[in-house]
């Protein structure tokens, strides 16, 4: 049994992680979070220990006192207090007796590809500071695990997830559509249930055989793929704008209906999130037409683990969407 640390774990992708390494029966699973939390009341198995991460000192402590092994982070990717406490965290885990591998926050794409759609989502620069980070590290064994967007966005609000709202391009509840180019490029799409089982199996690879990205592929297939299974399982045809490849990297997507309460859940009195909303997904639209989100299988962890089945999109949409009218 691993010992293995969510940082963060009582957040969106941290819920889904800790149920599926619970779920795997393979690990002693610890979250870490910043105050006493009732989150994992129904899963006895794990073992929450309260942190402050304001202190490398203490955060090492508490890595050895519990012999951790693996630290996984999902901590939030919003703001520099998260990346101060991430960094602090990549230190003390690299100073630990105990631990011997660590994976940031990320659960995306690989951010150092590309320069061009990265001044249109300021949370990535956070995040490549953090792999700068690990890079001063060597003793340190360390993977990005890559999953594209969620596959789980689509299945709202039919299906469980843990993810809050959230809408990419294809607006299943709306019948709207906003198209990244010519809608005909592949992308990679994955449950968070399916990322939580690569993510369990992959604790237990052998020591050094961690690579630098770990990319998970739930399924890849282009949003014209995933309109039309969309219009299939609402019964009629789409709005559909298309934005040009220099629109996007204009930073400007046009809008659909759902990235206003996307736009909510981030929003405060004195901070509208709208116009980064609209940013990221201009970002994730470049990433998309520039086929940074359509990786090779072999490349991925899904040649290491050929037995784990995972949920495609087009049969996930229409069993979430066919015959349902929100
Ligand atoms: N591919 C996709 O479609 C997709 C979508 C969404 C997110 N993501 C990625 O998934 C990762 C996790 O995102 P998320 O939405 O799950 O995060 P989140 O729920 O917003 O935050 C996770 C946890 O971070 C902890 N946290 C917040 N502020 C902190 C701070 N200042 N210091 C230390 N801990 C702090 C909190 O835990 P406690 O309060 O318990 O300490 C929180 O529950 C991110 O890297 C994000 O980019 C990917």
């Amino acid at each position: 049994m691993v010992h293995v640390a969510v940082a963060g774990g009582t957040g969106h992708v941290g819920r889904a992680i800790v149920q599926g390494l619970i779920d795997s029966q393979e690990h002693q699973v610890y979250v870490f979070t910043r105050k006493p939390t009732s989150v994992f009341d129904h899963l006895p198995a794990v073992n929450i220990i309260v942190i402050s991460y304001d202190g490398q000192d203490e955060i090492q402590n508490v890595l050895d006192k519990h012999e951790i092994e693996v630290v996984l982070s999902t901590v939030s990717p919003a703001g520099s207090a998260a990346f101060d406490a991430q960094v602090r965290l990549i230190r003390a885990c690299s100073n630990s007796e105990s631990v011997k591998r660590f994976a940031p926050s990320e659960y995306l794409i690989d951010l150092e590809r590309e320069e061009e759609y990265q001044p249109f989502m300021p949370m990535l620069t956070f995040q490549r500071n953090i792999v700068k980070e690990l890079r001063s590290h060597p003793n340190l064994e360390w993977t990005l695990f890559h999953n594209g967007y969620f596959m789980d966005y689509f299945g709202q609000p039919w299906a469980p997830t843990t993810m809050p709202s959230e809408v990419p391009f294809v607006d299943i509840e709306a019948c709207q559509a906003t198209i990244p180019g010519s809608g005909d490029d592949l992308a990679v799409w994955t449950h968070t249930t399916d990322v939580a089982k690569f993510v369990s199996r992959a604790i237990s690879m052998k020591p050094g055989t961690w690579k630098e990205h770990s990319w998970i592929i739930g399924d890849k297939a282009s949003l014209h793929e995933i309109l039309r299974a969309a219009e299939k399982a609402r019964g009629t045809k789409f709005r559909v704008a298309y934005d040009s490849v220099e629109k996007l990297k204009g930073g400007e997507v046009t809008p659909i209906p759902g990235n206003k309460a996307h736009a909510a859940l981030y929003s405060t009195p004195e901070f509208d999130a709208y116009p980064l909303v609209l940013s990221m997904f201009a970002g994730i639209g470049t990433a998309i037409v520039s086929g940074h989100l359509d990786v090779p299988e072999s490349e991925s962890l899904n040649a290491e683990f050929p037995d784990i089945k995972t949920i495609k999109v087009v049969e996930f949409i229409e069993e979430c969407w066919t015959g349902k009218q929100p």
